[in-house]
């Protein structure tokens, strides 16, 4: 059978971080509270002449250099993206066009925070049809441009940031120890709407709008849904937490990730967890992740990783993969 195999990876984030200690000099928060309630020690945060494009095609040249690819090997590119250049047309054709391929398809893809894990699967499913051979999947925000600075209870937990990953299609045994992505599960659920969204957009109000969110409400859902998506993903490999080498979660909250690693009783040696130095990077948070335990060594070829996420919409997902 036909696999999505990872064979390169990259990240960029911008070139200012902040720290919590620097967010205290402008608005009424703490390094202490920050760290205690979400783990988050620092974010990066773009200027003005860094975009969610710009962090793309950074991500996304230094996945194609990390296998030795140039674009033209490249047939679709998806983005993950809630905070796009533009209304239209979609960021992934300006980074397609940035990176210079001329030929192939690229869109974009909206599933907030749980972005990536949506590109992921949508890549899985193109490879898997035949329809493309090559995929750079880019998970890529720009958060900074849609938070309300005024308001401490969002603006002090997200960050900027992009990665990526190429997915090609390999003929496997379809068995569990195959390389690629062995299983792929999504919910969403729009009821949840009012407790993480935009106030903003273009057939609504025409603005861009900030973001809001009841932090309590959604931390209240993100540990059963995890669980569900997980659950999901053992149930159809037979795998469990025991035989998974890393965890990498989105990095929302390192209360969330620790709580959700506990309950799937997953070891806390394995879990890769980097919101305390991007923040909380939505749809890039992944790659971001799979970035540093890539470079620190962790990640290697052949390892089991379990990915998860959740997000507004809700929405929320899981795959395995073997790295
Ligand atoms: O990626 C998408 C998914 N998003 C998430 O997963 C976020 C989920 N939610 C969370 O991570 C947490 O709910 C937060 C980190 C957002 C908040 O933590 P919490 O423990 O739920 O705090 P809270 O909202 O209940 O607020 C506790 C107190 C409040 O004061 P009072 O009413 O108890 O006096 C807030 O006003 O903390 C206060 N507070 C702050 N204090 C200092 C809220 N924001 C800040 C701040 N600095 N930045």
């Amino acid at each position: 059978m036909i696999r999505s195999v990872v064979l390169g990876a990259g990240a960029a984030t911008p070139k200012h971080s902040v720290t919590n200690d620097q967010l205290a000099q402008k608005m009424e928060t703490s390094d202490e509270w920050i760290v205690q309630r979400t783990g988050i020690e620092q974010r990066y945060i773009a200027d003005s002449c860094e975009t969610t494009a710009s962090l793309g095609e950074r991500a996304a040249r230094l996945a194609l250099k990390d296998c030795g690819l140039i674009p033209d090997d490249i047939d679709l590119i998806i983005l993950a993206t809630s905070t796009p250049n533009n209304t239209f047309p979609a960021t992934s054709v300006e980074i397609q066009n940035r990176l210079g391929m001329k030929h192939g398809a690229a869109f974009d893809l909206q599933a907030v925070c749980t972005g990536f894990v949506f590109a992921m699967t949508t890549a899985d499913t193109y490879i898997k049809s035949g329809q493309a051979k090559r995929i750079l999947v880019i998970g890529a925000e720009t958060f900074s441009r849609i938070l309300d600075w005024q308001d401490r209870t969002t603006c002090v937990l997200f960050g900027d940031g992009a990665g990526a990953i190429i997915l090609e299609a390999q003929e496997c045994n379809g068995m569990m120890d195959d390389r690629g992505i062995l299983t792929n599960h999504l919910r969403s659920d729009g009821s949840h709407k009012g407790k993480l969204y935009v106030d903003g957009g273009p057939s609504t109000t025409g603005t861009v709008g900030h973001l809001r969110m009841q932090g309590r409400e959604v931390f209240k859902h993100a540990i059963g849904m995890i669980r569900d998506v997980v659950e999901s993903a053992f149930e159809a490999t037979g795998l469990d937490s025991d035989s998974i080498d890393w965890f990498i979660p989105h990095q929302a909250n390192k209360r969330i990730i620790d709580a959700s690693a506990k309950m799937l009783n997953i070891d806390s040696k394995k879990v890769v967890i980097t919101v305390n130095q991007h923040g909380n990077t939505s749809s890039a948070s992944i790659p971001l992740a799979i970035d540093v335990a890539r470079k620190d060594g962790r990640l290697k070829k052949g390892d089991l990783v379990l990915i998860e996420a959740m997000g507004g919409g809700f929405t929320w997902g899981a795959l395995i993969v073997r790295w």
